[in-house]
């Protein structure tokens, strides 16, 4: 059975913990799908991981359409949640008339970073029937800002002031939170205080769902690796294997583990 919204909002209410993977492609989606991930992302991080540049602010509409299109060919009933890119939802318009595209292009759901600002972009779309996942925390097209990819929400007064902005974002009409580097202590109190599911990645092993970028779970990222990355292909002999080892390891809460954590 495919998933949907549905499916995710089920999870939370059983308090089953579910997977997402980044897919940027058909083969990718294909196997991702078939070990039993439920959502796939294809994230903007393919402007990293694909292009190779050193943020993900290059990445454009074209590029996601395209990506989007080649996901949807392999999907195999996965929930497929697409990112907009940096500044193509800076208005309600554009935010409109960009997430059509991804949705025609065949996503299920739209990801947009940001925070309070974002109510009345996420109540349009909710509106007129688009699904969108609300990115928190250390949300990538923020870098500039943030003066480099920093663990997010460490002090109270931020910690206090995320739970605010998901929340209020929640009631705006966002159906999935995404929490990226948070310490797991705040991304436990606001899996708690909304009702919807919660994804988390470097958010402790309490959100109702975890994420990863494929290529990170799979050892093939060049660089530094993050501290909430765990490599599954070193333990398996296979891509397939090394996938259905994460689904598992997060359905059973053994992923992720105290070293994938940050604490505060
Ligand atoms: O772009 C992406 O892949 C993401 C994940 C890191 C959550 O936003």
């Amino acid at each position: 059975m495919a998933v949907t919204i549905n499916t995710l909002r089920e999870y939370k209410q059983k308090g089953e913990a579910f997977s997402a993977l980044t897919s940027y492609d058909s083969t990718f989606a294909q196997i991702v799908s078939e070990a039993g991930v439920d959502v796939i992302l294809i994230g903007d991080s393919l402007g990293m991981v694909l292009q190779g540049h050193d943020s993900t602010l290059p990445v454009t509409m074209d590029q996601m359409v395209y990506h989007v299109s080649s996901v949807v060919k392999g999907n195999r009933g996965s929930l497929i949640m697409a990112d907009m890119p940096f500044m193509t939802y800076g208005t309600v318009d554009a935010a409109l008339e960009n997430a059509a595209e991804l949705m025609r292009a065949g996503a299920h759901m739209v990801k947009l970073e940001g925070t309070a600002w974002m109510k009345d972009t996420i109540h349009a779309l909710s509106e007129r029937g688009v699904p969108v996942c609300a990115h928190l925390g250390l949300t990538p097209q923020f870098v500039n800002k943030f003066g480099g990819y920093k663990v997010q929400g460490r002090d109270e007064k931020h910690a206090e002031l995320m739970i605010e902005h998901a929340c209020e974002l929640v009631a705006a009409g966002a159906d999935v939170i995404l929490l990226e580097c948070v310490p797991a202590p705040l991304a436990a109190r606001i899996t708690q205080a909304v009702q919807a599911p919660v994804i988390g990645i470097g958010a402790g092993a309490d959100t109702d769902g975890q994420v990863l970028v494929v290529h990170d779970m799979l050892g093939i990222t060049t660089g530094r690796k993050p501290r909430f990355v765990k490599n599954f292909l070193a333990e398996s002999d296979s891509v397939q294997g090394a996938i259905e080892a994460y689904v598992n390891a997060v359905r059973n809460r053994t992923f992720p583990a105290e070293e994938h954590t940050f604490k505060a």
